[in-house]
């Protein structure tokens, strides 16, 4: 009975990684649709031992595929079919992270590529990890490190090559190594209080009462979980939408925004929701706010969420946000265009093997074309907030002396109460936070002004 639960497992876990390369999934989406097939009384112990395979294979498949790509002969681990390569990547991280028996670690995965491939796949795979167990890792890295320093940086601490040598360049290396570190350590919560509901201090005694110790934040709505007995989904007032988990650096834009009582609000990519809600929040409700997103799920999603939440002031329009024009102008605007997500590797490793230059350059002329019509839909005297998760210049300051230059937008001179400068000649007037400094997501905000 336990081995064949051990091997059901192993299935899931290689179908969510499987899911979240093949259909660009985050883990949480792929892991809801694969446990959706799922019961029986074991069900959230797996789903949470899923959760969190997934989650660390995510983090360190490069140290993964350089493990196995150390050892395969004649092929490279990319080149495999996916679902095999999966459960390779589960057997080396079993074997080499988890300190799980080798002689464990190398059957249970044996046993699945028997099942699901044939008994060649099988003999292969069962060859690599009996390899892998003699494998001299710290060797290896040694020897890399004389041959190729970024090489090495980019297996140590997990993180693709382009953005190793992006942040050595945009920090320096110490900054740039302590980034990296940050970016592997465990993920920090932050919830945002519902002010239809609650206020921060009543949050604030209720989580103390139920163990979760918080602290107070630069984000006067924001709390910082610092501990926590149970997890904060399982609590009534999170199922009440008392309260929303969201990123400390996510919650500051509708602050910068500032939108006021009865204002006509624009967000032109809005789910899954936390910005737009936010703004509802401050407006208690009042004025309209039209969220914008072109994927139908998310948006979805953002429905149920709104419920929860008591706001009543959106409407939801499925739609390419390049596009959209509304009849009527809008007092402000909320851009949070979609990007490299380069800097929530923490909170997403996933997204790390996701982007190339070439996909970089593509999300860039989306932002762009967001911009230009984020113009068209501003009224003369209007304000907007462009914000990305993205660490990267050309995705954050480029874009703002574009929307400058070429558009016709005003950089506000906004007085941000925290957080770093930006870079280039408009640094000064743009807020950056970084994972290593400020322990949430890299992130970038500007405000500008039509
Ligand atoms: C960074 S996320 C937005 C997060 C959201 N603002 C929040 O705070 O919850 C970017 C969003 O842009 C959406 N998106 C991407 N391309 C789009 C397009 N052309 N038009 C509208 N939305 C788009 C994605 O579906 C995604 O939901």
């Amino acid at each position: 009975m336990e081995l064949f639960y051990r091997i059901t497992l192993h299935e899931l876990i290689a179908d969510i990684l499987t899911l979240i390369e093949e259909r660009e999934l985050s883990s949480k989406n792929a892991l809801e649709r694969v446990f959706k097939r799922v019961s029986g009384k074991d069900r959230e112990r797996a789903r949470g031992l899923a959760h969190a395979y997934v989650f660390e294979i995510e983090k360190w498949r490069k140290k993964i595929d350089f493990i196995a790509n150390s050892l395969l002969k004649g092929t490279r681990i990319e080149d495999l079919d996916l679902y095999l390569a999966n459960l390779l990547r589960i057997g080396i991280f079993e074997m080499k992270f988890k300190g799980v028996n080798p002689a464990i670690a190398t059957d249970s995965v044996v046993r699945v590529v028997k099942e699901k491939y044939d008994l060649n796949r099988a003999k292969f795979v069962n060859a690599v990890l009996r390899e892998t167990e003699k494998f001299d890792l710290e060797k290896a890295l040694k020897k890399l490190k004389e041959k190729d320093r970024i090489e090495y940086l980019s297996v140590k601490f997990s993180h693709p090559r382009w953005y190793v040598e992006y942040v050595i360049d945009l920090l320096g290396y110490e900054s740039a190594i302590r980034l990296l570190l940050s970016n592997n350590r465990p993920q920090r919560y932050y919830v945002r209080v519902n002010p239809l509901k609650t206020d921060i201090d009543k949050l604030a005694e209720y989580l103390e009462e139920h163990g979760v110790r918080t602290a107070r934040t630069p984000v006067d709505d924001v709390l910082k979980i610092l501990e926590y007995e149970t997890p904060i989904t399982r609590l009534d007032w999170y199922k009440e939408g008392y309260f929303v988990i969201q990123d400390l650096a996510s919650a500051y834009v509708a602050h910068v925004l500032a939108p006021e009582k009865g204002e006509r609000v624009l967000d032109l990519a809005a789910a899954p929701g936390s910005k737009t809600f936010h703004v509802a929040h401050l407006m208690e409700n009042t004025g309209k706010i039209v969220a914008v997103d072109y994927s139908a799920e998310r948006l979805q999603k953002m429905k149920a969420k709104m419920k929860v939440l008591g706001v009543k002031n959106v409407k939801l329009v499925h739609a390419d946000g390049m596009k959209f024009k509304d009849k009527e102008p809008f007092d402000k605007i909320i851009l949070d265009a979609p990007c490299s997500s380069s800097g929530t590797y923490r909170q997403f490793p996933e997204v790390k093997w996701r982007f190339d230059e070439k996909k970089i350059k593509k999300v860039i002329q989306v932002q762009k074309a967001m911009i230009r019509n984020a113009y068209k839909n501003l009224r003369e005297g209007g304000e907007m907030t462009y914000s990305t998760c993205s660490i990267r210049v050309d995705e954050n300051e480029e874009n703002i002396k574009y929307a400058m230059n070429k558009v016709g937008f005003e950089l506000v001179d906004y007085p941000f109460s925290w957080g770093e400068k930006g870079v280039t000649e408009i640094g000064d007037k743009v807020f950056r936070s970084f994972t290593h400094l400020h322990d949430c997501n890299s992130f970038f905000i500007a405000k500008l002004k039509k």
